[in-house]
């Protein structure tokens, strides 16, 4: 989490609804425009989709929503590297999923554990008629529940955790050091057990460590964060850390 406001300046911004009652069908002739843009790979201003966010969760989208850039770019690796699912750990508002099913063939999962988040996801899937390419789950990471995919996507899922109060997204799920620290040994045991092959794409890392059984195969460092995506290339590693952080 927590990304700078950022904005693709070469797209075009879409029309603005004007509020009068031709606005729901303003809105969906926007979605409809947005979402060919996207499949098109022509970018999108974050603030045209964020409007189709809920208002509430709209104004923490510069830090704890993937900039709809990184989320075309890690399309594109996907389907370059032949990947067909993807897990969103901590899938949030759906703003990954969507915009990167969008701009992808992929099938994707999200994951997240809180329930009103769900709900505003599964809407957003709706908007952009990618719903049957997207099932978000309302659940808690653990190593148990981690879905089978070709590839997961962490945007720092667990750094919440250690914010102070004022920058949480609300205090409706257990938050701390205690459950980071159990988090992030979940995810780095997940990780260091998947599949060969297995890909992780990371967006402001995920606070764990990447063994050396990985190989970096993709760098985004023309972003507010970096993007990175691995691919499991050996069974068993070193024992050497590629990353951490
Ligand atoms: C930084 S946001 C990223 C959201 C989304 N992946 C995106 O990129 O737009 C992290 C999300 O992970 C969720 N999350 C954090 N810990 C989680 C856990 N243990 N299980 C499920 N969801 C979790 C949070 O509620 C939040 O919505």
């Amino acid at each position: 989490m927590k990304a700078d406001r950022t904005e693709n300046v070469a797209a075009p911004r879409m029309g603005q609804t004007d509020g009068t009652a031709d606005a729901t069908l303003d809105s969906d002739v926007e979605a409809r425009e947005l979402g060919d843009a996207l499949r098109a790979g022509a970018g999108a201003h974050d603030d045209d989709f964020d409007q189709f966010i809920p208002h509430e969760d709209r104004r923490v989208s510069a830090d704890y929503w993937t900039p709809v850039r990184v989320a075309t770019r890690a399309a594109q690796w996907l389907d370059y590297f032949g990947a067909r699912s993807v897990v969103d750990v901590g899938s949030g508002v759906g703003k990954f999923c969507v915009a990167a099913a969008l701009g992808s063939h992929c099938q994707f999962t999200g994951i997240e554990h809180r329930t009103r988040l769900v709900t505003a996801s599964r809407a957003l899937a709706r908007t952009f008629d990618v719903e049957d390419r997207i099932d978000f789950v309302q659940s808690a990471m653990t190593d148990a529940i981690w879905p089978k995919a070709d590839a997961y996507y962490l945007y720092n899922p667990f750094g919440e955790n250690l914010c102070q109060f004022e920058y949480q997204l609300d205090r409706e799920v257990e938050l701390g050091i205690d459950r980071y620290k159990r988090e992030i040994a979940a995810a780095e045991r997940f990780i260091e057990h998947a599949p060969r092959g297995t890909f992780l794409l990371t967006y402001n890392g995920f606070g764990g460590r990447v063994p050396d059984s990985y190989e970096q195969v993709a760098i985004d460092r023309d972003q507010p964060y970096e993007l990175r995506m691995w691919r499991k290339a050996r069974q068993a590693g070193s024992g050497r850390v590629l990353r951490s952080g």
